[in-house]
């Protein structure tokens, strides 16, 4: 006897079909207004800033990087431009709701009408919640997803590693000091004016710190080129931070005062974030947020180690686009099947993790198996899996971390 299928089940899946067509061909793309890039590029900040109508500037720097004396180039740029400068040197870390309302505090008491960030990622994500919370009375966690369409003045980021792409993004990560959690807060009034990379403030960024934020960079384009919330201009810019990254990384970790890497590596790092800001990320992020706090392993670090177990995990609904990454990867020749391809890029990744000494296993860290369930439960409700390209439950995610802890790749499994 024939199956049938019932007409609302047909009806279903036209609907999602439907869904699914007008979710890649129509979408919007939020980029910064401005982006400046090149070695020695701050010399043209001050002319920028100008531009964008800035006439006080409230600079948000991490602590170590003032101390350090990086910020300096930034101070005479805005100086020489004859702009009134404010220094708020209290980063350390990642930024927190009391962090916030000192530096909310500070933009008010200033009188100030651009806040420019300087630093890692803590330190844009701080200046990109400074500028955005400045007239908000209500609870940072109401700011998970959605609101936050306009704010009164200006936002630029000047990023001293290649690897968040927050001075891209329309996201930024603050701890709520209340509820002792992490809440992202996204809205296209978070996406800055201006973007500035300049790779003479990333030349003494030590190797390991390099090659972690390279690959945090590699993962942002991977899972961004996957999402089921993609489109074609985020898949470009995602393809080409991917070739960018596999030629750079090695370089710059290697060697760290190789301008012309280093300048890719800020191409790359921007170009990911502006593909997973327009797309979303996935399951390495949903588990490595979780991790990252239980934990406390670094984000590119604990991405380096869950990144190649989520793409064999992936791969049952990953062929063909791991197929095209892998070419991106270098790794392309014409006898290969995709299947053969797949496997190949999934390979090339955890090569290039080995050969930049990152770890590739959960095993060398302080961690207990016994925390798994309640890392998978939390990692399902995390927000970067909402674009995950193949479905998973808790368990799996347990059987993930289990992998990953035993350092079992399983390539012919699954
Ligand atoms: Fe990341």
């Amino acid at each position: 006897m024939a199956n049938t299928i019932s007409s609302s089940t047909i009806a279903t899946i036209v609907t999602q079909t439907l869904q699914q067509c007008q979710f890649n061909t129509s979408f919007t793309f939020r980029s910064p207004a401005i982006t400046v890039t090149g070695p020695y590029c701050v010399n043209q900040l001050g002319a920028t800033l100008h531009e964008l109508g800035a006439k006080h500037v409230l600079l948000v720097v991490d602590k170590m990087v003032w101390q350090l004396g990086l910020t300096s180039s930034c101070e005479t740029a805005i100086e020489l431009a004859g702009l009134t400068l404010t220094l708020f040197t209290d980063v350390q870390g990642e930024p927190d709701s009391e962090l916030v309302v000192k530096g909310v505090a500070m933009l008010k008491a200033s009188g100030a009408d651009f806040v420019l960030g300087l630093g890692g990622g803590s330190a844009l994500d701080a200046a990109k919640a400074i500028a955005v919370l400045g007239d908000y009375k209500g609870a940072l966690s109401e700011f998970v997803v959605g609101g936050l369409a306009s704010r009164t003045v200006g936002l630029g980021a000047i990023p001293t590693t290649a690897g968040t792409g927050s001075e891209a993004t329309d996201i930024t990560v603050i701890k709520d000091v209340v509820n002792n959690i992490k809440v992202p807060v996204k809205g296209p009034a978070l996406v800055p004016d201006l973007a500035l990379l300049d790779p003479a403030l990333m030349l003494g960024v030590p190797s390991s710190i390099t090659a972690a934020t390279g690959i945090d960079t590699l993962t942002h384009a991977i899972e961004a080129y996957t999402s089921r919330q993609s489109n074609p201009l985020a898949q470009a810019y995602a393809y080409h931070s991917i070739e960018m990254v596999i030629k750079a990384l090695p370089v710059a970790v290697g060697c760290g005062d190789d301008m012309d890497m280093r300048h890719s590596m800020a191409i790359a790092a921007y170009k990911a974030g502006l593909s997973f800001s327009n797309s979303g990320l996935g399951l390495v992020h949903a588990i490595s947020h979780q991790i990252g706090s239980f934990y406390h392993i670094p984000h590119g670090v604990a991405n380096a180690i869950l990144l190649p177990y989520v793409m064999v995990f992936n791969r049952l609904c990953c062929e063909n686009s791991y197929a095209e990454i892998a070419k991106a990867l270098g790794v392309d020749r014409d006898s290969m099947t995709k299947r053969e391809l797949c496997q190949a890029a999934i390979l090339r990744v955890r090569q290039l993790i080995i050969d930049l000494g990152l770890p590739t296993s959960l095993a060398g860290f302080e961690v207990n198996p016994t925390d798994f369930t309640t890392i998978a439960e939390q990692a399902m409700s995390d927000i970067c899996l909402t674009g995950t390209p193949r479905q998973v439950n808790a368990l799996q995610i347990v059987s993930l971390l289990e992998l990953a802890f035993v350092g079992d790749l399983e390539m012919e499994g699954s």
